[in-house]
């Protein structure tokens, strides 16, 4: 066993599991108790004194998470550890990346100073870098960002004949076309407006000529669903009815997976960087040759 402890957090055992198999790392246990006022405390179980120290945290509804990722941080860090590295292979809070209105302000640049006090270094997939063209733009540790492209690719090609690639969105455009091209398939981007939360309109290209394909509809987020659901929606007023819909990171907040589903989609697919039902596509290998560099 080298000189490295993993700890999960908020159910991560699976993944962590592999990983500590794979790179023999030793799996650490730590408790979070939840007082009646719901403050919480964290207790190392496992001997962490010099060591090198991973975290691996999915950080869907982040901010119920936060504070005791901060408090098993710390706590590791007052007994003794050497480094700790953080691994959120959904990183949240970046898509407020510029002040859209009067009075808000830039939640990414302030997130990522609280995560940069704490951990020593950040690895993540697929973060949502929009307006910042990287993440050392507002982090002050070094980061690391893993792509799922090449395994979603590889998925796609294992899973879907005659696939054409359709990003939602202008911003999706940047993995779509990486995976199309991985494919050899082709690829359209729509146009999106938002104007809500859950208030979203795209505009489809000329599909005509693509009648007979699997539309494989990829976004890095599905959150509220409103995107992929008017993209379907779009898709099945020209009679489209093969269509994949793959998000990177499967949030699906409140019923939306049941709405996107009750559209009548073929397949609902995501990788396993928050875990969801619809995970089919293992990122864990990624993580691996990552750490193992
Ligand atoms: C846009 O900025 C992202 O790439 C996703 O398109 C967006 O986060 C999806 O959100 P929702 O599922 O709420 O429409």
């Amino acid at each position: 066993m080298n000189n490295t402890v993993i700890f999960s957090l908020f159910g991560e055992t699976k993944q962590v599991k592999e990983i500590s198999a794979a790179l023999n790392y030793c799996e650490g246990t730590l408790l979070i108790h939840s007082f009646p006022d719901t403050e919480s405390l964290v207790t190392i179980e496992t001997e962490v004194k010099d060591k090198k120290v991973i975290l691996l945290a999915y950080l869907d509804r982040p901010d119920a998470k936060i504070f005791q990722l901060i408090l098993a941080a710390e706590t590791i860090r007052s007994l003794g550890a050497r480094r700790i590295i953080l691994i959120a292979p959904y990183l949240p809070y970046m898509r407020q990346d510029k002040q859209f209105h009067e009075g808000e302000g830039i939640s990414s640049i302030y997130f990522a100073k609280l995560i940069s006090t704490y951990f020593d270094r950040l690895i993540t997939i697929d973060p949502h870098l929009h307006r910042w063209p990287s993440l050392s733009e507002i982090y002050q540790i070094p980061t690391q960002v893993l792509h799922a492209a090449n395994i979603i690719a590889l998925w796609i090609s294992e899973n879907i004949s005659k696939p054409i690639l359709l990003g939602p969105d202008g911003e999706s455009a940047q993995w779509v076309n990486v995976i199309a091209k991985e494919l050899a398939a082709p690829y359209l981007v729509l146009k999106k407006e938002r104007f809500g939360d859950q208030d979203v309109t795209s505009t489809l290209p000329e599909i005509v000529e693509y009648a007979d394909y699997h539309f494989v509809l990829i976004d890095d987020i599905i959150s509220s669903a409103a995107t992929m659901i008017e993209a379907v929606n779009q898709l099945k007023q020209q009679k489209i009815h093969r269509i994949t819909c793959l998000g990177v990171h499967a949030i699906f907040a409140g019923n939306s997976y049941q709405k996107l589903l009750d559209t009548g989609v073929t397949n609902i697919i995501s990788c396993n960087t928050i875990m969801h039902f619809s995970n089919k596509i293992d990122l864990t290998k990624a993580l691996i040759t990552a750490l193992n560099k």
